[in-house]
């Protein structure tokens, strides 16, 4: 142990630690200063950064011994939430902030470029953020916050003012309420909550694929003084099932392991280090069994089974539209090419985190991060054998999730732990571990047949689809179903024969990632179209305008599109800036360097897979203003902001007068997942119809205030349940109306290709989209900017290797140099029972990116490939 002693953020500050430990660890252990952020632990993310001095830092990797004697400065002594600095406030008011888990980091690395240059480019920014990761915001809306606060510093911008009071804010930058807290560092995710007594759990996983579980032996690691128990499949008391989409993960794996990742048993100690020292010390004999790897391998005739109750073929849909046969026989062109998409994890920055304690009054109190509160609560409450009223999830703010939030990941042992222990217990998931044990986006291996007539007209589409579901179902289903039914893109096909399935392999469980299957299905759609142009020698635009969808249209669902529909506009908006795309990447191609245009079109359905519903409470309280109840988690994704105004805006009440409440199961309706780009068209309009009630009450009585309701004996608290009117396709043919409504859009990449290297610069994203009503700008643009992020990095470079990646070194994600300009433009055509018209619009940026892009490549140099991620390497080879 040695005395180090430093200066933090202006004050002296005294510790007796290892010498060794990390500055973050002593930070936020010690020094309970949780404003920085634990993303990585290696150096990789940028979260945990510091000022040392005047130099930014790394905290994760500084061992604080190296900080004696310097000046340390964090997040917290940059500004406070009742004097923030103008860098807080600009980050809030230029929508830099979403999730927040790296706004922290952020700002401080802004802190050191303005304290050296007020007026650094945007290219100095870029190099310098180039150590941080952030994947919500594309980074943008982070160049524009710290050009706003530079502005600011230097004279030229008088004020930074957040909009977060007035009326009709209906499409207008109201900045988010948690905005400031996100920019101060005193928003506390799961892994910051202080507890009091508090146990901690560290899990061993399977080394194997597939193997038998013969024996745990764990009474060494139960003798380590600290331990407090050590935790297997035996100690849950209910179905040890996390039934939520998929009814085959158990919290703890009892007979046996079906992935290198799964879950065996679980310690609890006094501290983390006790606990991972214990985990070594426990003994599990395997059998180790033959594993499938591929579905390929895993639907051979006699190939073991992952699950042996059950086929490894664990779902089917077929769709069936016209008669296809006819269709190819009258088409005068046809095309058949074979597409692979790759594994990809979330990336979230918050690694998977959650408390448990069992409260007073008896129940089992679960914390954690979470896509779906009231759906996580009933699952546990299941498989641990408590009835509903037993268990009570409260959200805690959630560092970025992007469907990979959705299962339940740390709350299932929380609970075993929390009700063996009868004392307070915190887990939080290591990065390897995030990587190892969270949920993955499917690869996808399409096979597809396009047939066409000589002047264009689409006739025929055969698409096979196989999905690699992994060790568990997880959201496999609803992913392969959502993906067949956008496997034809936004575009007319009178004769359709689309099939899909999903297949258990010994790999790791793929779930619902930002746009569960579409993108996947859109490289395939979008890339066979661009080929066929070529065969018909048509421009690729004037191809998706000929075909594109209109009113009336029929889906291969059967379902017709009677609806508002943009995705004609989106393009004819898009034509001109495609032809000067065009003209600009002719003039501007080199022998070396040869630049590409190219086009991705996108539809995406708002909702669950019918049926959907949401509930929104409305009421107003005893001091005139307007509560909302609603559990539909915000992950970054700006749903309470969307609320807040759908709310204020019925109500006719400011902004300063209304409440939203989305986070805990014991006070709110069930608001559904936060999947699916829902929360906006269907919890949205739940809430606006809530609020229309009671200010039905309201009108219809004569009434403004709630002491005059009561006096009537008016209620004051008014339930709505919003169902949109689907159904769930037919199994045998997928006809059915999956969606009420779709909303549509056309992204353009303009690339340039190193013909020496075959690397891809993707020099600007343009996006136009038709998402309805638009509620949020800022919103908006941060969720299409942080869409085409995400295609970006799944065209280009993102790749999950099972077994094989396990940081953000091995899983290289865009940074921000990696960033194109963006470009987005939006059609505000209402939709009938949207709220105020309103859309969906988180899934949709990230759908055409990675086709466009892939066309853009094509266009640029004559490569064509068909499978993700496009590296040089793959450039290379047709160069
Ligand atoms: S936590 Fe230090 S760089 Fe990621
Ligand atoms: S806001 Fe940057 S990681 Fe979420």
């Amino acid at each position: 142990m040695h005395e180090i002693n430093f200066i933090l953020n202006g004050a002296p500050r005294r510790v007796i630690v290892d010498p060794q430990k990390s500055l973050l660890k002593v930070i936020r252990e010690d020094l309970k200063l949780t404003g920085t952020k634990e993303g990585c632990s290696a150096g990789h993310c940028g979260s945990c950064a510091v000022l040392v001095g005047s130099e930014v830092v790394l905290s994760c990797r500084v061992p604080v011994v190296k900080a004696q004697g310097k000046e340390i400065t964090t997040i917290e002594g940059i500004g406070t939430l009742k004097n923030p600095h103008p860098l807080q406030l600009a980050f809030a008011k230029a929508g830099a902030i979403q999730c927040g888990f790296c706004t922290p980091g952020m700002i401080i690395r802004a802190k050191s470029i303005l304290d050296k240059n007020l007026d650094p480019s945007r290219d100095e920014i870029k190099k310098a953020l180039q150590p941080h990761i952030c994947r919500c915001t594309g980074y943008q809306k982070i160049f524009e916050a710290i050009e706003l606060a530079a502005s600011y510093l230097r004279g030229k911008t008088k004020s930074i003012e957040l909009k977060l009071t007035g009326r009709g804010t209906i499409g207008q930058p109201v900045t988010r309420s948690d905005a400031l807290e996100k920019a101060t560092g005193t928003t506390l995710y799961a892994a910051d909550l202080p507890v009091d007594g508090c146990a901690y759990i560290k899990v061993l996983r399977s080394p194997h694929h597939h193997a038998k579980i013969i024996q745990i032996e764990k009474a060494e690691a139960e003798a380590i003084p600290g331990v407090l128990t050590v935790l297997t499949a035996e100690d849950v008391k209910g179905t040890n099932i996390l039934k939520m989409a998929g009814d085959d993960q158990p919290i703890l794996c009892g007979n046996k392991v079906r992935f290198i990742g799964d879950p065996v048993a679980a310690v609890v100690a006094t501290s983390e280090e006790i606990a991972s020292y214990a985990i070594e010390k426990i003994e599990v004999t395997y059998e180790p069994l033959e594993p499938v790897l591929t579905p390929e391998e895993a639907l051979k005739e006699g190939a073991i089974k992952v699950h042996d109750d059950r086929s490894n073929l664990f779902f089917e849909q077929p769709i069936i539209h016209g008669d296809v046969k006819k269709g190819f026989s009258e088409a005068d062109v046809v095309v058949e090419k074979t597409y692979r998409t790759q594994t990809v994890e979330h990336g979230y920055l918050e690694n998977d985190a959650g408390v448990a304690y069992i409260h007073e009054n008896g129940q089992l109190i679960i914390m954690s991060a979470s896509q779906n509160i009231h759906a996580h609560r009933k699952t546990i409450s299941e498989a641990l054998g408590l009835s509903l009223d037993k268990v009570r999830v409260i959200q805690t703010p959630t560092g970025g999730a992007f469907g990979g939030k959705l299962d339940i990941s740390v709350g299932g042992i929380l609970g075993v732990a929390a009700l063996k222990l009868k004392r307070p217990v915190k887990f939080v998931y290591t990065r390897s571990e995030t990587f190892a044990a969270t949920p993955k986006r499917h690869p996808f291996l399409m096979k597809v047949k396009v047939g066409a007539k000589k002047d264009g007209t689409l006739m025929a589409l055969d698409f096979d689809l196989t999905a690699d579901g992994g060790a568990y179902k997880s959201f496999s289903n609803s992913v392969t179903q959502r993906g067949l039914i956008h496997s034809q893109g936004p575009y007319r096909f009178p004769h359709a024969k689309v099939y899909g399935k999903a297949v258990y392999t010994n790999t790791a469980f793929k779930g619902a990632m930002r746009g569960f299957g579409v993108p996947q299905v859109a490289f395939a759609i979008e890339s066979i179209l661009d080929e066929l142009a070529l065969e018909l020698k048509m421009n690729p635009l004037a191809l998706r305008i000929k075909n594109g969808f209109v009113k009336g249209d029929t889906t291969i669902c059967g379902q017709v599109l009677d609806h508002a529909i943009g995705f004609q506009e989106c393009m004819e908006t898009l034509k001109p800036l495609y032809e000067k795309a065009l003209r600009e990447a002719k003039a501007n191609t080199t022998q070396e360097i040869k630049r590409g245009v190219g086009l991705g079109g996108v539809w995406f359905g708002p909702g669950r897979s019918a049926p959907d519903q949401s509930e929104a409470w409305a009421e107003l309280l005893p001091d005139d203003t307007l509560q909302v109840w609603i559990g539909a988690a915000d992950m970054g994704q700006g749903a309470e902001t969307t609320f807040w105004q759908i709310a204020s805006e019925t109500m006719g009440f400011p902004l300063e007068k209304v409440k939203v409440f989305t986070t805990d199961t014991e006070i709110t309706p069930d608001g559904n997942f936060s999947a699916g780009s829902r929360q906006t068209y269907v919890s949205g309009r739940a809430v606006q119809m809530a609020v229309e009630e009671l200010k039905k009450a309201m009108d219809e009585n004569g009434v403004k205030t709630y002491n005059e309701m009561k006096a009537k004996g008016l209620p004051t608290l008014y339930k709505v349940v919003n169902k949109p009117v689907t159904s769930r396709p037919d199994p045998k043919t997928g006809q059915g109306v999956p969606w009420e409504t779709y909303s549509f859009g056309i992204q353009m990449a303009e690339v340039a290709v190193e013909i020496k290297t075959g690397k891809v610069d993707v020099l600007k994203i343009t996006s136009v989209h038709d998402l309805g009503t638009v509620i949020n700008i800022q919103n908006m643009e941060g969720q299409l900017h942080g869409g085409i992020y995400m295609g970006l990095g799944y065209a280009l470079m993102e790749e999950f290797i099972y077994t094989k990646t396990d940081s953000f070194a091995k899983f290289r994600v865009p940074r921000a140099k990696d960033m194109p300009d963006m470009e987005v433009i939006t059609l505000n055509i209402p939709r009938q029972k949207g709220p105020f018209g309103a859309s969906g619009m988180a899934e949709y940026a990230d759908v055409p990116t990675a086709p466009a892009i892939a066309n853009a490549i094509f266009h640029a140099c004559g490569a064509r490939i068909r499978d993700l991620p496009i590296t040089p390497d793959k450039v290379k080879k047709f160069l």
